[in-house]
């Protein structure tokens, strides 16, 4: 078996995170993942010594500037794009905010935008108020309730030659849907829509490929991927030359610089480097540049992943007192559910009792869960996976969760 084909060595990649010796469970990596040492000493590192602000001629600019350079070049090589397309910023959040104002400039009343109900909210919302202010038309793709799907066939009725964008999510952060955004994204182009697409949740689990996506812009928050909590979106260059995004009179006006308001936690990029480094090492046979290298890694993630992720929900599924949200043939390893006879609030609790970490609530899938009827009673119980748990970890939680009846 060659280096793609081999296991990750769990026991090893569970040394490189500090966090985890707090003796929790941590299946809450949907909200956010730990992060291994090397993050935690590429930020220290970072500032302990002098930064300045980026464009000056002294030494402490110029590593301003290189850790700029080397976030973005990260981000690039995670997801297979440019560093002169990567746009960093605070989170995937403000940066869809900020990116739909600009992009709007061109707009005019009576244009359209398709959403999702599968998304989370921070791919919604910024589109649905700037529709309100401008007077766009909003259209929405339904996820079919029994399975969790966001079937690729209503783009066909919901897209006009008014559409301007498609924004839609790459997997569903609350019961982990991966669309066939590539399938999605030729419906829109074949209309002249752009396609905004949020890999947050997608990111950590599997290796992103940019232009099979089909994405025009794709945002990502490097801590659901073991880095520090920024976020970026990527897109080609040639796109983001034809966008005016407001900023500051003396900020550089090129690409990418000219979408990145204000100074930046340089210190932070160190680390998002950091993590793109921790996922293209996670397999140690791994060979080559560091996008090869994370191509070997994280298909070994996806392939260890899997068979933890699927041990947890056949196990969840097999509970006459669980009831599981949605069956989507593709996905992450992520499962929300609900419990009879408990709200999620008091299952989340007694899972944090028996040492635990599961988020409950509705994970700001809101119009998902609204969808499926799950809010009324406070949402539901989410538990994903991450390379750094491990399979007695999977039956500590199928046990607990087993006791609950
Ligand atoms: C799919 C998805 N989109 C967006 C976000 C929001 O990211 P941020 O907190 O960086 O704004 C999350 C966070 O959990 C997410 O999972």
């Amino acid at each position: 078996m060659g280096p793609g084909g081999a296991a990750l060595d769990v026991a090893r990649v569970r040394g490189l995170f500090p966090g985890l010796s707090d003796g929790m469970v941590h299946v809450d990596g949907p909200g956010g993942a730990l992060v291994p040492e090397s993050v935690l000493r590429a930020v220290s590192q970072a500032m302990r010594v002098p930064i300045a602000n980026r464009g000056g001629v002294f030494p402490s600019s110029a590593r301003a500037e290189q850790l700029v350079a080397g976030a973005r070049s990260a981000v690039a090589d995670l997801v297979g794009g440019t560093p002169r397309g990567v746009v960093l910023g605070a989170s995937t959040t403000s940066l869809t905010y900020a990116m739909a104002r600009t992009l709007a400039k061109t707009w005019r009343p009576g244009d359209e935008v398709v959403v999702s109900r599968l998304d989370h909210d921070a791919n919604i919302r910024p589109w649905i108020q700037l529709a309100q202010e401008l007077g766009l038309l909003v259209k929405w793709a339904e996820v079919d309730i029994e399975s969790g799907e966001l079937p690729e066939w209503q783009y066909d009725e919901l897209l006009t030659d008014r559409t301007r964008l498609v924004a839609v999510t790459m997997a569903s952060n609350a019961i982990g849907t991966r669309p066939d955004v590539r399938a999605i994204a030729d419906r829109a182009h074949a209309v002249g829509a752009l396609v905004y697409v949020d890999g947050a949740h997608a990111a950590p689990h599997g290796l992103i490929d940019l232009t099979a996506t089909g994405a025009d812009l794709l945002a990502l928050s490097a801590y659901k991927w073991c880095g520090p909590h920024v976020g970026a979106v990527v897109a080609d260059p040639d796109l983001l030359e034809t966008l005016a995004p407001d900023k500051l009179a003396p900020a550089p006006d090129r690409v990418p610089d000219r979408f990145e308001t204000g100074t930046p936690p340089f210190e932070l990029y160190a680390g998002v480097a950091a993590a793109v480094d921790h996922l293209a090492a996670l397999h140690p046979d791994a060979t080559g540049t560091r996008r090869e290298r994370l191509q070997t890694s994280m298909a070994a993630v996806v392939r260890y992943e899997g068979a933890l992720f699927d041990r947890l929900d056949r196990a969840l599924r097999s509970m006459r007192h669980v009831q599981v949200l949605g069956s989507p043939q593709y996905r992450t390893p992520t499962v929300s559910f609900t419990v009879s006879r408990m709200t999620p609030r008091a299952v989340a609790r007694e899972l944090s009792r028996r040492t635990i970490c599961a988020w409950d609530g509705d994970h700001y899938a809101r119009e998902l869960f609204d969808a499926l009827g799950v809010n009324e009673q406070g949402g539901a119980v989410r538990l994903g996976i991450l390379h750094y748990n491990t399979v007695e970890e999977v039956d500590h939680v199928v046990d607990s969760v087993a006791a609950l009846a």
